[in-house]
């Protein structure tokens, strides 16, 4: 956290400087307009006013960014709120879902998924934005599995998509209790949760056509090719898993690459989701969604 805050300290500084700057530059544009080559410096300071304003609001979209991924890190509850659209909808229709959280569940031994995650944010919106353009994932048949579901906010606004899909939320030890509350307190219906241990064989073979995992690439705490088991061994033939990823630097290999050939070796193909379809304002730099699904001649 200190590291956030460092840099938004570091980014709300240089927002000050830039308009200072721009405000700098705006002045000197006025002196320059009454001189008699005033055409020539024009053109120039057109030039350099709007790169400063492309700086600023850069600067500005950044803040936005660290102000969300900042909101609720220390509360003891998560509250999603987007916006789904599925088919019989006439509009848009709001979705609340508020999930407890437990600070500290590394040193409890609740363990990392005690808390919501980034990425699981970023794939939660994405869905939702994926439904209001007219594309829902979530069928009446589909056979729904969120892996390493922690709180399970992914796992509960799939079930929100349509009541009929049922959604298997998994993950393992003491953060299921945590998982169990949530799908209580926020009484939907459609969720079953069950403890799986990533590629143990323990759910069945081939039983899930979407599955969702967010922010569980994460080599500095858990190797990746138990997880790529896990999607193989889960995963239907015409079926689809949404991974969401934030990216951090590991010295071994880059987590992407790695996630990347795993998947290849296992006749899985990974897409990424490109920009323009996930929400506006729940993304990163560093924060990417891929789709997975078995290689088809
Ligand atoms: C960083 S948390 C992400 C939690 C949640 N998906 C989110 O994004 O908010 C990673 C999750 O993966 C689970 N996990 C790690 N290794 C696992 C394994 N071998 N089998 C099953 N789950 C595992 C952890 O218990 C944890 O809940």
């Amino acid at each position: 956290m200190s590291e956030f805050t460092d840099t938004g300290e570091r980014v709300a500084s240089q927002t000050a400087e830039t308009t200072t700057a721009t405000a700098a530059l705006a002045a000197e544009d006025t002196r320059k307009a009454k001189h008699p080559v005033a055409l020539a410096f024009q053109q120039i300071s057109l030039r350099s006013s709007s790169a400063a304003h492309s700086t600023t609001s850069n600067v500005q979209s950044r803040i936005m960014e660290l102000a969300w991924r900042q909101k609720y890190s220390q509360a003891s509850a998560y509250p999603f709120e987007g916006g789904m659209r599925v088919p019989g909808d006439d509009a848009v229709r709001p979705v609340n879902i508020t999930v407890e959280q437990k600070q500290c569940g590394e040193q409890d031994g609740t363990g990392t998924g005690a808390v919501v995650w980034n990425a699981a944010h970023v794939l939660a919106s994405f869905l939702c934005k994926e439904s209001q353009r007219g594309t829902n994932h979530i069928l009446p048949s589909s056979r729904v599995c969120d892996l390493g579901c922690g709180t399970g906010l992914t796992g509960l606004l799939a079930a929100k998509f349509c009541t009929e899909a049922t959604v298997m939320c998994t993950d393992i030890g003491p953060v299921l209790e945590l998982t169990l509350r949530n799908v209580a307190t926020n009484s939907i219906p459609n969720v079953a949760v069950s403890e799986y241990w990533w590629g143990s064989g323990t759910l069945g073979k081939s039983c899930f056509d979407v599955i969702l995992i967010a922010d569980c690439i994460l080599p500095k705490l858990y190797p990746i090719s138990p997880l790529v088991e896990a999607l193989d061994e889960l995963l239907s033939d015409s079926g689809v898993c949404f991974v969401s990823y934030e990216h951090r630097v590991w010295w071994e290999y880059d987590p992407r690459e790695k996630f990347r050939e795993l998947c290849e070796g296992k006749g899985l193909v990974v897409e990424r989701i490109t920009e323009d379809r996930l929400d506006d304002l729940y993304r990163g730099d560093d924060l990417y969604v891929w789709a997975v699904k078995r290689y088809t001649k």
